[in-house]
């Protein structure tokens, strides 16, 4: 798996794991992956598809780390930013690493590239309940005029496309749910951020891309990439073993 992300400036990977993919007996090899201060957050967690959903994010962002830059999955260390945002802890003078991580009920995602602001956000299709409430409270004017005009029933898959959206931008800029969603406003087609009532970045340094995971996932990258040139996006679906087998 070294090879998969070789060469890596300009790059952008984005991996995912199917959590329900995973055999019982691939959890403690997935687990041993991580730190032993996420292990116990793990442990903390209340519900099993939870603790899941953790394990495999955090699985998925240390191997990706060490695929792309060598070294072992569980020595990768974090600092945490003023909003929460975990970065990368590189040595000086090493490129700088931008990882973020998302999971969500049955599914995990980690995206990576050097320099740069990178963000992804995944959630469940089904999680689609009071979202036309949700856009009303918290999403922009013009984004409620766009759900307006939707059949009721792409509606609430429609607003999971703007969440998981508006998520991976405020997870990029690292503010995360501190920064007011209602400041900028996407458009689906074409694909794109507007900063309004007030200016903000500016969107030419933007990049967006939607996936569809599994069919019953919505997922979401945001990228403001460190220079010029259209970057090389790679988008993986993982498997347990590919995760555990690599070394
Ligand atoms: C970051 C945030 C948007 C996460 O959204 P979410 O859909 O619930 O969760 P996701 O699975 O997509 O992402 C969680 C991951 O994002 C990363 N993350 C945490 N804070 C982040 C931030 N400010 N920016 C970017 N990424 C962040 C972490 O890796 C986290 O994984 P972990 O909890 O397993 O360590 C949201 O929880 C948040 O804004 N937290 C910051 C605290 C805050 O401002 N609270 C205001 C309360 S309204």
């Amino acid at each position: 798996m070294r090879d998969a992300v070789e060469g890596t400036r300009g790059r952008v990977a984005v991996w995912w794991l199917a959590v329900e993919s995973v055999a019982e007996s691939q959890w403690p090899a997935l687990a041993a992956l991580l730190d032993e201060a996420e292990r116990e957050r793990a442990a903390r967690f209340h519900f099993e598809r939870d603790r899941h959903s953790y394990i495999a994010a955090h699985a998925l962002g240390r191997r990706l780390l060490s695929s792309w830059a060598g070294g072992a999955p569980q020595d990768w260390r974090f600092s945490v930013g003023e909003h929460g945002k975990p970065e990368v802890v590189v040595a000086e003078g090493a490129p700088l690493l931008r990882l973020n991580l998302s999971h969500t009920r049955g599914l995990a995602a980690a995206a990576l590239t050097e320099g740069g602001d990178i963000g992804i956000d995944v959630e469940w299709l089904d999680r689609k309940a009071a979202s036309l409430d949700l856009a009303q409270r918290f999403f922009a004017p013009a984004e409620c005029a766009q759900l307006a005009r939707i059949a009721p029933e792409q509606a609430g898959e429609a607003f999971l496309d703007f969440w998981t959206l508006k998520e991976a931008y405020v997870k990029a800029i690292g503010k995360g749910l501190a920064h007011a969603l209602d400041q900028f406003a996407f458009t689906l087609a074409p694909l794109a951020i507007h900063f309004e009532p007030t200016p903000g970045d500016d969107p030419a340094d933007w990049l967006f891309r939607q996936f569809r995971p599994t069919p019953r996932h919505v997922m979401a990258l945001a990228l403001r990439p460190s220079g010029a040139g259209q970057p090389e996006i790679e988008a993986v679906a993982r498997t347990a073993a590919d995760l555990i087998g690599s070394g």
